[in-house]
């Protein structure tokens, strides 16, 4: 019988300790992936004890406190610090989530912190996103009139037209959602992934894009849109509070509708 195991050095270890000087019930225990792609080492788990009313209120700011103070080699992506650029997205205590508008106080005392599941690590939390922003980008993910404006007037909209957009523009590419995805784990080099696929009902929704038809084309393998079995994780975990499993299902029915 085939036998399979993984590499020896993809072991999680247990790492350093970094305790904090003295005992005190604001205390809370961070446990933190850390890997180094520059040492053969196995990934660890690190342990920062941080008293919490010295920091501020959201797991990122808690992030920030380590590398400032305690440990400046914890290496993690962040910008905007509120829920607007995606740049902070990570598994906190099971959930992909913005570390950024994660309150700390909803955790229990001990907060695991890892990366997107099921990515490829360029280094402690930091996953590597490019195949999924290689995907975004294949949706064309801009607006098609097909015939250039020739006035020098907006592109008009009825408030009807607009609110289609609503639920779709919102989403920040966290990749939360295609990372929580198990079809995605499986599928990942042709099964497009909830967030493009948000993404691609969000122009698909647009009254003023005229490449509805390309755009539904595309779609049109067993892999691209097909794969998605309304699991549902991905609207489970969105920060974002959106819903890609419905913009998908709204893709489909789209399909259906063309046939
Ligand atoms: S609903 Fe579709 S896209 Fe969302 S997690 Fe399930 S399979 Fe993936
Ligand atoms: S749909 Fe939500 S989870 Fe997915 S990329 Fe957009 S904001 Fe992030
Ligand atoms: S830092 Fe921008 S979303 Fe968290």
């Amino acid at each position: 019988m085939v036998q399979f195991r993984l590499p020896r050095n993809s072991k999680i270890i247990e790492g350093k300790t970094f305790k904090f000087s003295k005992p005190t019930s604001t205390l809370k225990i961070f446990k933190i992936y850390r890997w180094d792609p520059e040492t053969s080492d196995n990934p660890r788990l690190d342990t920062y004890e941080i008293d919490i009313s010295t920091c501020g209120p959201m797991v990122l700011d808690a992030l920030i406190k380590i590398k400032n103070e305690i440990d400046t080699t914890l290496t993690f992506r962040r910008s905007c610090r509120e829920g607007i650029c995606g740049s902070c997205s990570m598994n906190i205590n099971g959930i992909n989530t913005l570390a950024c508008i994660q309150p700390i106080e909803n955790l229990e005392n001990k907060i695991k912190i890892y990366p997107l599941p099921h990515m490829e690590v360029i280094k402690d939390l930091v996953s590597n996103l490019s195949h999924a922003y290689a995907q975004y980008a294949s949706i064309k993910p801009w607006l098609d009139t097909k015939t250039p404006t020739t006035s020098d007037r907006e592109c008009l909209q009825s408030p009807e037209e607009r609110a289609e957009l609503d639920g779709k523009w919102e989403c920040i590419l966290c990749f939360c959602c295609t990372t929580s995805c198990p079809s995605y784990w499986w599928n990942e080099e042709r099964y497009l992934g909830p967030a493009s696929l948000l993404q691609t009902e969000r122009w698909l929704a647009d009254s003023r894009d005229k490449s509805t038809e390309e755009r539904l084309e595309k779609l049109e393998d067993p892999f691209s849109l097909y794969r998605c079995h309304t699991i549902m994780n991905c609207t489970k975990t969105c920060p974002k509070g959106l819903n890609p499993a419905k913009a998908i299902s709204n893709i489909k029915k789209r399909m259906v509708k063309r046939k």
